[in-house]
């Protein structure tokens, strides 16, 4: 297979695009000590209490904090973030009315609906009794996931700006953008025969490809993503965890059809100073399992926070892993199966892989990704799954599972053309060639060489003059401006 060269890291415009850059490097250190010395430069944030939605907000805290703005959480009792993780930031939680645990495992979009309901008085009671406590400290605006449609109401009612973070695709937030038009032109709800058809309006999206959360409530799905859209509407800016060289088209689509200010900053996680902010403890004997490994041999395997699977699709795995006789890191996180708290691997895996994997319940990704030794990663393509692996540069196996994972799996394979695709179900001999393809062969090279081109153009945006960096500080006189 012939490689075609990407194109050319031309985002990164480099320091020498400001004229005087140390003119302007000091009118921002004086800006960022007027922030430090109070001057109402308080930013409320709200967060989505799921793993891959918290993560970035609170990412996204620790920069602006870094900025000399001070900052408030409010946050549900569910999946409460760790404060002693954060001792700049101030936690407020509210109550949320969500008893059940297993609500995100069983049905999701009830699970977000339900917050958008319940959290609304306890979030407008928590906004006034934090301007009552200091009347001096002005909030600038709130910031929000965009899921948490319902604090824009809040906002307005309070005469506060709201800025909405998107933690997913920028891809995914323009086709859910375009629902109403895919459900005109028959492509939604997606019905079998035709999911192989292309949706010539989103290349290279195919019907199968389109979001979906696996529910039979259609209409309270179509509601949500129209609730999230609108209220984004009426937002005064989207902060998106994307940089430019990823999704260009994308970014390009919602600066025309959204006419407020987009500021694609990310990728976020890579500003941060390295304490976690996960909600699930991370087994760090997988890094020492990892040191012992050969350069790029090591497929690690993870299907994030909220994937659920069927037992046989576990046992195919097992088999395909073991058959590929390739070393393996495999996170199996409790309830992940569904139907048990925890499973047991099948009867004759652990004496075929001995020495040659390591199973653990929640590994710490990021510096998994980051290991010499990780050569592959097989994944649900989460957002920030993805966007860890690029920033790694491991090319990437794909199984997306539910909403925008599909979209995220086809960009992956089919427009940045750094992972493979394993579709149509999970058999073992299936797996087992993948991985291989993957892992040894030449066509995993490939797309070893591409993903570098993407980590490449990360790192760049990151640095002064890059993009990520400029619509940071955009961001910034955004909100001074608000
Ligand atoms: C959810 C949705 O499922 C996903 O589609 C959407 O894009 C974001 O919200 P999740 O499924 O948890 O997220 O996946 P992902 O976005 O990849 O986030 C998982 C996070 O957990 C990552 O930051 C990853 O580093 C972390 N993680 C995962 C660990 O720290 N350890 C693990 O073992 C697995």
């Amino acid at each position: 297979m012939k490689l075609e060269p990407l194109p050319s890291p031309i985002y990164y415009r480099g320091p020498i695009s400001f004229p005087n850059i140390k003119l302007y490097s000091m009118a921002r250190t004086e800006e960022k000590k007027q922030r430090q010395h109070g001057m109402g430069r308080h930013l409320v944030l709200f967060p989505c209490p799921l793993e891959g939605h918290l993560n970035p907000m609170l990412h996204l805290a620790s920069v602006l904090h870094s900025e000399g703005f001070s900052i408030t959480i409010i946050h549900t009792h569910f999946n409460s973030p760790d404060p002693s993780n954060y001792p700049n930031f101030n936690f407020k939680p509210i109550s949320d009315g969500l008893q059940d645990e297993e609500a995100t495992r069983t049905d999701l979009m009830a699970f977000i609906s339900d917050i958008n309901v319940n959290c609304k008085v306890p979030f407008q009671d928590c906004l006034v009794r934090l301007l009552l406590e200091n009347p001096q400290d002005q909030i600038a605006c709130i910031i929000s996931d965009a899921l948490m449609h319902f604090t824009q109401a809040i906002a307005n009612n309070m005469k506060l700006p709201r800025i909405i973070l998107r933690t997913s695709s920028a891809t995914s937030f323009v086709t859910c953008a375009a629902f109403p038009l895919l459900r005109q032109k028959g492509y939604l709800p997606i019905q079998d025969p035709q999911s192989e058809v292309m949706v010539s309006e989103l290349p290279p999206l195919r019907v199968k490809d389109l979001p979906n959360i696996g529910t039979d409530k259609l209409d309270n799905l179509y509601q949500l993503v129209a609730n999230m859209i609108n209220e984004t509407k009426t937002s005064r800016g989207v902060i998106s965890n994307s940089f430019d060289y990823l999704e260009q088209m994308a970014f390009a689509k919602i600066r025309q059809d959204f006419s407020i200010p987009f500021f694609p900053i990310g990728p976020l996680h890579k500003y941060s100073s390295g304490h976690s902010s996960s909600l699930l403890n991370h087994d760090h004997s997988s890094m020492a399992w990892l040191d012992k490994q050969a350069p790029s041999s090591v497929i690690y395997v993870s299907f994030g926070s909220l994937a659920v699977m069927e037992k046989t699709e576990l046992v195919e795995m097992a088999w395909g892993l073991a058959n590929s006789d390739q070393p393996f890191l495999w996170v199996i996180r409790p309830g992940s199966v569904h139907g048990s708290e925890w499973v047991e691997l099948p009867q004759g895996f652990e004496e075929k892989t001995r020495g040659k994997g390591c199973v653990v319940k929640w590994a710490p990704q990021k510096e998994v990704l980051a290991h010499p030794a990780v050569g592959g990663f097989w994944t649900h393509c989460g957002w920030n799954s993805t966007v860890e692996s690029v920033c790694e540069g491991v090319p990437m196996l794909c199984w997306p599972c539910f909403g925008d994972q599909r979209v995220n799996a086809r960009f992956v394979t089919h427009v940045w053309r750094v992972g493979l695709h394993i579709e149509n179900g999970l058999n073992r001999r299936l797996i087992e060639n993948a991985i291989k393809r993957l892992m040894v062969e030449m066509e995993g090279e490939e797309l070893r060489k591409r993903i570098m081109v993407l980590k490449e153009n990360a790192d760049c945006c990151l640095r002064k003059g890059g993009s990520s960096y400029e619509s940071l500080h955009s961001l910034i006189d955004c909100i001074l401006s608000l």
